[in-house]
């Protein structure tokens, strides 16, 4: 990926390159140069594997400068065109496995053996919350640096899916090839062999969990149960526990709080939401004047610390599970910061700022 990075940033002053993102910023408003930046590999990978040629992996800088010859010699046409395509109209809609195991976790550890309801906003494909109704969310493979080991201490804890539901804004059950490109690096491909993911994916009719588009943040989500309005919605105070991942992050801090208010409002009081993103825990002391962040008193907590966003993604340890605790009168009464993960991969767990204050209330449930 760095070869590609180091080919492309070599036409930072070519007209030609100019010309080719001028272009892609003109069709689509909701771009940023980070988005673009993001999306850019996956959509080259999607190209490839289209073809079925996997010869890319093994790419050096010289063999990505002919490619990005290719694209801005002609942009009109042939990859040039289909690079452009992808880049005005897809998302980032890479999902990880690996990253639903701190929410299986805390799921584990609060409603052992209990039959529960799951809500999974933000679900891609929903590869994630059917891996935790088939209990795989724990592989067993994670480098786990919590004191008392927790994953393997919770790895043989029954967790009983009875149901649940997935949304995205996108409807990505017919577009896995999309979903597959954009969650393997490159290095990644043969390793993890792009079939096997795809047949994974593609194989996943025996869940209990329904996949649905819809809007985290539409006003109208989440509806009193009787309402007329089958389908898209999401019945008020349904499910155990919410989940989000890795999607708050692509949002403003009003949307933020808006999506947080429809995950609390379809969780049952005394349920959990989940939210694991690239945003910590922090007291005002320890947060830089220009660090964004969102007072957790603006979700109605008792706390003074703040949800704050990290912007260096890749930095390692910016990727955090929060756990957000409804009250029995449906209100967000505690925030806890529970793990610390290496990175949007999940190799590695750690203690979070609230860990042991974690524990400590699961062991009081
Ligand atoms: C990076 S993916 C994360 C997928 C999965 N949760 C994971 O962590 O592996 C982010 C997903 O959030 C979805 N998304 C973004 N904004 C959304 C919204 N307002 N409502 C529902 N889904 C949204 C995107 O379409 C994308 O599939």
């Amino acid at each position: 990926m760095r070869a590609l990075y180091g080919a492309w940033s070599g036409y930072d002053d070519d007209d030609r390159m100019g010309g080719f993102l001028k272009g892609i910023f003109h069709d689509r408003r909701d771009y940023d140069p980070h988005t673009f930046t993001s999306v850019l590999p996956k959509a080259i990978q999607y190209l490839f594997l289209e073809d079925e040629n996997d010869d890319y992996t093994g790419y050096g800088r010289p063999e990505w400068t002919d490619f990005v010859e290719q694209v801005i010699g002609k942009q009109q046409e042939g990859v040039g065109k289909s690079l452009s395509r992808l880049l005005v109209t897809k998302r980032n809609n890479a999902t990880i496995r690996e990253r639903y195991l701190p929410p299986e976790l805390i799921l584990k550890s609060r409603f052992p053996g209990q039959s529960i309801e799951l809500l999974d906003a933000g679900c891609s494909a929903g590869i994630g919350i059917r891996a935790i109704e088939r209990g795989q969310g724990s592989t067993g493979k994670i480098d786990d640096q919590t004191d008392d080991q927790i994953s393997k201490q919770l790895k043989d804890v029954h967790l009983r899916v009875s149901g649940g539901v997935g949304i995205d804004l996108e409807n990505l059950e017919n577009q896995l090839a999309w979903v597959v490109a954009c969650s393997l690096h490159f290095n990644e491909v043969d390793k993890l062999g792009f079939r096997r993911l795809f047949k994974w994916l593609d194989s996943q009719e025996k869940s209990n969990i329904g996949v649905r588009q819809a809007n985290i943040l539409d006003r109208d989500l989440v509806v009193e149960s009787g309402s007329s309005l089958p389908g898209y919605h999401l019945e008020y105070a349904s499910f155990d526990a919410a989940m989000i991942l890795t999607s708050l992050f692509q949002m403003n801090d009003s949307d933020v709080v808006r999506a947080l208010g429809n995950l609390r409002r379809a969780t049952k009081p005394g349920g959990l939401v989940i939210a694991q993103d690239f945003f910590g825990l922090e007291e005002s002391g320890k947060i830089d004047r220009d660090t964004p962040k969102i007072p957790l008193k603006d979700l109605g907590i008792e706390d003074p610390r703040f949800i704050v966003r990290y912007r260096d993604i890749y930095g390692g340890h910016a990727y955090r599970t929060l756990l957000l605790e409804l009250d029995h009168e449906q209100r967000f009464s505690r925030a806890m910061e529970v793990f610390v993960l290496d990175g949007g991969k999940c190799h590695q767990i750690l203690p979070g700022t609230d860990y042991q204050s974690f524990l400590e209330s699961a062991a009081n449930m």
